[in-house]
């Protein structure tokens, strides 16, 4: 029996802190479990990964944003998850996937979500997560958060579809520096930001069985063992690995 966990909220709310941490707990107690993260996880989608951050390509439109991050799901879909699901028997851990399509572009864009359904069916062959940890956190918190971590962060046209962090050197000198003040692109970003937080909240409406909802304002190693707690009955059922001789 394999299991496919996938971590959603909006950016800030401590997803691949908390990805990380269930990953070492997984390793330690002897589980077969990767983490994946969107876009990228295969040289293929990395490369697509590459598209998507790189700053000279302000003019992408939406339609071609939504469809890299497409193409790149399908491939780690292809490559990497559905082989250790279905061929290994493995946990893996995704980092953002499907539901993060339908808050950013879809609630957040505007984009229409039957469209969008029929792209990310096609990217994932219909491939659904077993369970999904959503980090509850209010847009503004989550934007503040971003403002004190003060991580070099992708600016231009990805602000339209969920931000994308990037190494360092893929931005360049002081284009990350960040005002104290509240600024006009701040709120910009928070009224799209508001928009995916309800948006994710009407994709719990309707299928709430899926969705393990935390509030991510507790702290980091309360929300470890939520987390674990959550997934604990689900993954009686995965086979652990062989000890090493
Ligand atoms: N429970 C928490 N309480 C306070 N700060 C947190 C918590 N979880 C993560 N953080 C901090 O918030 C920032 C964003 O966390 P991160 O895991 O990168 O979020 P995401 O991957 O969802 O964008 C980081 O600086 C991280 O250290
Ligand atoms: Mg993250």
């Amino acid at each position: 029996m394999s299991l496919f966990i996938t971590f959603e909220g909006i950016d800030g709310s401590g997803k691949s802190t908390q990805i990380q941490m269930l990953y070492e707990y997984l390793q330690a107690r002897g589980y077969p479990v990767i983490k994946v993260r969107e876009p990228g996880g295969t040289t293929i989608s990395d490369w697509i990964r590459r598209i998507l951050l790189d700053l000279r390509h302000t003019e992408m439109a939406t339609t071609t944003e939504t469809l890299l991050f497409s193409a790149a799901r399908a491939q780690l879909v292809i490559e990497t998850i559905r082989p250790y699901l279905f061929d290994h028997g493995g946990i893996v851990l995704c980092d953002r996937y499907a539901d993060s399509t339908y808050a950013y572009q879809g609630y957040g864009l505007g984009r229409d979500l039957a469209e969008l359904r029929m792209v990310t069916a096609m990217a994932t062959g219909g491939l659904q997560p077993d369970i999904t940890i959503f980090l509850d956190l209010r847009a503004e918190e989550g934007l503040e958060r971003k403002r004190v971590k003060q991580q070099p962060l992708r600016r231009a046209s990805l602000t339209n579809s969920w931000e994308i962090e990037g190494p360092a050197d893929a931005v360049p000198q002081g284009a990350a520096t960040q005002t104290p003040e509240w600024n006009r692109l701040d709120a910009r970003e928070l009224a799209y930001h508001q928009r995916v937080e309800m948006g994710y909240r009407e994709l719990i409406a309707e299928s709430p069985e899926r969705w393990h909802i935390f509030d991510a304002r507790q702290s980091i190693d309360t929300l470890a063992q939520q987390i674990q707690i959550a997934v604990e009955p689900m993954i009686e059922h995965v086979r652990l690995l062989e000890p090493e001789t």
